[in-house]
């Protein structure tokens, strides 16, 4: 084969030249166009045959090489790795699912195949999504408002969608008026729109550690300095998040008290009532992300923040994808009074508004209480998920080497393993037993920390958890003798001193 008439690269495209030149040459790696052991085209030939400078050639080398794909003799030249030769065990066709894996993780996506058990993805099941309802209610909103339902909605939201969100908030305590409230396409352009108004490059944000990966996306697309304070079962660091907003005068401080994606832990109410305290004596936001704290099972206190908000510090952020559509695009955002303006600005510059049709819809599910009917009917069914994935964990998880805390509600459940051990691996062995977890890593801004895993039951039915859990258990078992074996083999440095 002719290496040279298959490499084409597109100039016009915003993908980097030498990232085309990596994926195509990997590709014909992996399709066995070009052999094991067999030379790429020289450097300088290549770059001229491709008409671009040899750094492109340079670039994609080196990025085959460092992820097994090449090797290089030194004088000779870049020769194709035989897939015994990878250290880690893995083949190269084995190893190139899972860096392809995580880099789309780490864009929120996961591909699942035919019959895997997904403990991955935190999203709601399609057959869990309210469609009969949503088409009568869609059908009313039609007849009653005609075209006025596709027109440029207000950017601060639907009005009567606001007054009915009001009364749905005093359910859970929060007292506040339509003005207060700013209608988002999604909890995600929530966080985006809060930034975009506040965050300017090098200004310093406040996350948990871990913490969610389309947060920290967002602050990094602002240039912020994003600083992370551990979490634990009940909550956030509370010394050390009192001594980095003194030190680093934060834009705000980003958290979820309420069943922490990913870890599921919930804040203690003393907790919650001295961060408010906090953001007063340091003249500071809070940004509550409220994406869950609907599913509380065992009575636990789920108070939001902003319910205990006395100095109108908290900015409220509500998502409904995990129990509603989240394809629907719909949150809304509560704001201290001070703020308006400037979250308005900055939303009408994101989107102009948030569909008029779907708020229209939305607010009529509000007003007869079918919200109410679907709610009971989504605790119902994850409840019935929760317990039987917390028996599991007690049952199958007992003695195999991971570390958790339980959580009291909510979806995700997180694990540790022991220090050393990488659960980007793990995940490679769950996959190839069709069993999906979620590697940590992706829900750490900066420290590389890899022996985390999430798994999720928003996906997987009660049979399927049980017989996944106990899979993975073996799994996971299995994994760790492997890993213990592997180190055992390895020569060991002692240091000096
Ligand atoms: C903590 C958290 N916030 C926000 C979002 C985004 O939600 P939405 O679909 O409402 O944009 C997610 C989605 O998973 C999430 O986990």
């Amino acid at each position: 084969m002719d290496i040279y008439k298959e490499i084409h690269l597109d100039k016009d495209s915003p993908q980097h030249l030498y990232m085309q030149l990596f994926y195509k040459i990997r590709q014909l790696i992996m399709e066995g166009k070009i052999k094991v052991n067999q030379k790429l085209p020289p450097i300088r030939q290549l770059a001229n045959t491709l008409g671009v400078n040899t750094s492109t050639i340079v670039n994609a080398y080196g990025l085959l090489d460092k992820e097994g794909f090449v090797y290089k003799k030194i004088g000779s030249g870049t020769f194709v790795s035989s897939k015994e030769e990878d250290t880690s065990g893995n083949s190269m066709l084995q190893k190139y699912p899972i860096d392809e894996d995580i880099r789309l993780m780490d864009r929120g996506q996961i591909q699942i195949k035919e019959n895997m058990i997904s403990f991955a993805s935190a999203t709601p099941t399609s057959d869990l999504f309210p469609v009969d309802d949503f088409k009568i209610l869609l059908n009313e909103v039609l007849d009653r408002d005609q075209g006025d339902a596709f027109g440029y909605q207000e950017s601060q939201g639907y009005y009567p969608l606001r007054e009915s969100l009001v009364d749905y908030l005093k359910e859970i305590n929060i007292q506040t008026n339509p003005e207060n409230v700013q209608i988002i396409s999604g909890a995600q352009q929530g966080i985006d729109v809060i930034a975009k108004a506040f965050v300017d490059y090098k200004d310093t944000i406040i996350v948990e550690r871990p913490t969610y990966t389309g947060a920290i996306g967002t602050f990094r697309s602002r240039g912020a300095k994003i600083v992370s304070i551990p979490i634990s079962k009940d909550g956030i660091d509370l010394d050390l998040l009192e001594e980095n907003m003194k030190e680093h005068k934060p834009k705000f401080v980003y958290l979820m008290p309420n069943f922490q994606n990913p870890t599921g832990y919930s804040y203690s109410r003393e907790k919650k009532l001295k961060i408010i305290e906090l953001a007063q004596k340091y003249n500071t936001f809070i940004v509550e992300d409220d994406y869950l704290s609907d599913l509380s099972f065992y009575n636990h206190d789920n108070s939001t923040l902003k319910s205990l908000d006395e100095r109108d510090r908290i900015i409220y952020i509500k998502s409904f994808s995990k129990i509603f559509m989240p394809g629907l695009r719909l949150g809304f955002l509560v704001l201290p009074q001070s703020i308006h303006h400037k979250i308005l600005a900055a939303k009408h510059t994101s989107d102009i508004s948030t569909s008029g049709l779907n708020q229209r819809v939305f607010d009529l599910y509000l007003r007869k209480g079918i919200w109410k009917k679907h709610i009971l009917y989504m605790e119902k069914i994850y409840r019935e998920r929760f317990d039987v994935m917390k028996n599991c964990i007690e049952k199958y998880f007992k003695d195999i080497g991971v570390s958790y805390s339980l959580p009291e509600g909510g979806l995700n459940f997180w694990f540790s393993l022991p220090k050393g051990y990488d659960a980007n691996k793990l995940y490679m062995d769950g996959a190839k037993n069709n069993i999906l977890i979620l590697p940590g890593s992706i829900f750490f801004p900066s420290q590389n920390e890899s022996r985390f895993f999430r798994l999720s039951i928003a996906a997987v039915y009660p049979k399927g958890i049980e017989i996944g859990i106990k899979g993975l258990a073996q799994v996971i078992r299995e994994f760790i003798k492997k890993d213990r074996r592997k180190r055992k083999g390895q020569d060991s440095y002692m240091p000096l001193l």
